[in-house]
């Protein structure tokens, strides 16, 4: 080492370089990621630049070209009549729509890119994606047909749970019976089972996101805050999601892992019993505090295996929480449950939706159907690639052949 006497590196000034050094860093490292973004967002440049293909998501050929049935056929925004908006979330809507060829009826979520690119949201809205395609084979969980984008859109093409959101009829009725509220229940732990054991935290189980189809059965939806890729412990290390629902280790910023949707599911069981979320205040604030330290209070009203499961799924620590499928399908509260029959949808729902024919909007909110629906949905824009590799349709198999490995 060759010591500069003239002007010796004291403690501050090496402080001070390092932290010029790593602000520096701090810097490239933006600009690098800043054109990473931009090289994958952009078809056009990586494929000028990237010789290897290292940029080039192996499913991007899909985008240009959807396969249907034997001849290569592109699915577009142009092959579906849009008829009435059923729900609204941050990006952009749900419409009922009806294919013009088959005539089917699909949900079809419709999201703005704008907003999506400018709040670096791209992650999420693959995610959402990458989930959908994974998770085709459950009962309980709302199957992605296809998805297509214009220039300014994404559409991802749902099946159409004409039964409408939990939430909804939960709000018409005020409380559910407890035989009504355990078979809801015990259809969404198991559609929960399944993410888990495909390594998928659901996120962002709620009310809103509990829909029913036409015989009464769950459908969850929504999968654009799903974590994929957690540890073999479970867990992860960022979240966003409704507050109401989010359990202390979430709220306190510490690692949480799969144990999160099942104190989302003891809230859904709340609301669905007492009418309310636990720890409910009308102030946020004040119920974040709740959720963190007030001990469950549960009014008297509901059975002994309610109230047990209820502390169970609702425990603080996520360590002693109820730790998994297995664990839930013992417990007493759903003793009455052949959970084989219920995941083969025989066992009978308590609630048909009543319905009149297939574009009966009487279990969607009147909010959501009186809104106007956007003429420019049918548009054939350009695709303007922005999201590489999000394009895909499941009519002749997957367009991915990877879709259904797991990790
Ligand atoms: N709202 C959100 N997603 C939906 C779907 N797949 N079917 C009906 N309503 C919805």
């Amino acid at each position: 080492m060759v010591k500069n006497l003239k002007s010796p590196v004291t403690y501050a000034k090496m402080k001070g370089l390092m932290s010029q050094f790593s602000a520096l860093i701090k810097e490239r490292k933006a600009l690098a990621s800043d054109l990473m973004l931009k090289l994958v967002a952009s078809p056009k440049i990586y494929r000028r630049f990237d010789s290897h293909g290292f940029l080039r998501p192996e499913e991007d050929a899909a985008d240009e070209l959807c396969f249907r049935g034997a001849s290569p056929q592109k699915v577009t925004a142009a092959d579906f009549d849009y008829l009435k908006v059923i729900g609204t979330g941050s990006f952009g809507k749900v419409l009922l729509a009806k294919q013009k060829d088959t005539k089917n009826y699909y949900a079809v979520k419709v999201l703005q890119k704008h907003p999506i690119l400018q709040r670096k949201e791209q992650g999420h809205i693959m995610c959402e994606r990458s989930v959908l395609l994974r998770t085709l084979n459950h009962p309980f969980l709302v199957r992605l047909h296809y998805c297509f984008q214009t220039s300014g859109k994404l559409y991802f093409v749902l099946d159409y749970a004409s039964g409408g959101e939990l939430f909804y009829h939960l709000q018409q009725e005020r409380v559910f019976l407890e035989p009504r509220a355990r078979f809801y229940a015990a259809e969404i732990a198991s559609a929960l089972g399944y993410l888990h054991a495909l390594d998928i935290i659901y996120r962002d189980l709620k009310l809103e996101n509990v829909l029913l189809d036409r015989s009464g059965h769950i459908l969850l939806t929504d999968f654009g805050l799903c974590k994929e890729g957690v540890d073999r412990e479970g867990r992860t290390g960022t979240f966003c999601g409704t507050p109401e629902y989010l359990p202390p280790e979430v709220l306190e910023q510490r690692e949480y892992g799969l144990t999160t949707d099942w104190w989302a599911l003891g809230v859904v069981l709340h609301e669905m019993v007492y009418g309310q979320p636990p720890f409910f205040s009308e102030s946020r604030s004040r119920m974040l505090k709740n959720i963190l330290y007030q001990p469950l209070l549960l009014s008297p009203g509901i059975s002994k295996p309610a109230r047990d499961l209820l502390q169970r799924l609702l425990e603080k620590d996520p360590r002693k929480r109820l730790q998994n499928l297995a664990e839930l399908e013992c417990h007493p509260f759903f003793s009455s449950i052949n959970w084989t029959e219920l995941v083969e949808k025989k066992v009978r729902p308590p609630f048909r939706p009543s319905l009149s024919g297939p574009v009966d909007l009487v279990n969607f909110d009147p909010e959501f159907t009186q809104l106007p629906v956007p003429p420019s949905l049918s548009a054939c824009e350009g695709s303007g690639l922005t999201f590489p590799g999000f394009s895909f349709t499941s009519d002749n198999g997957p367009a991915v052949s990877t879709q259904f490995s797991r990790r």
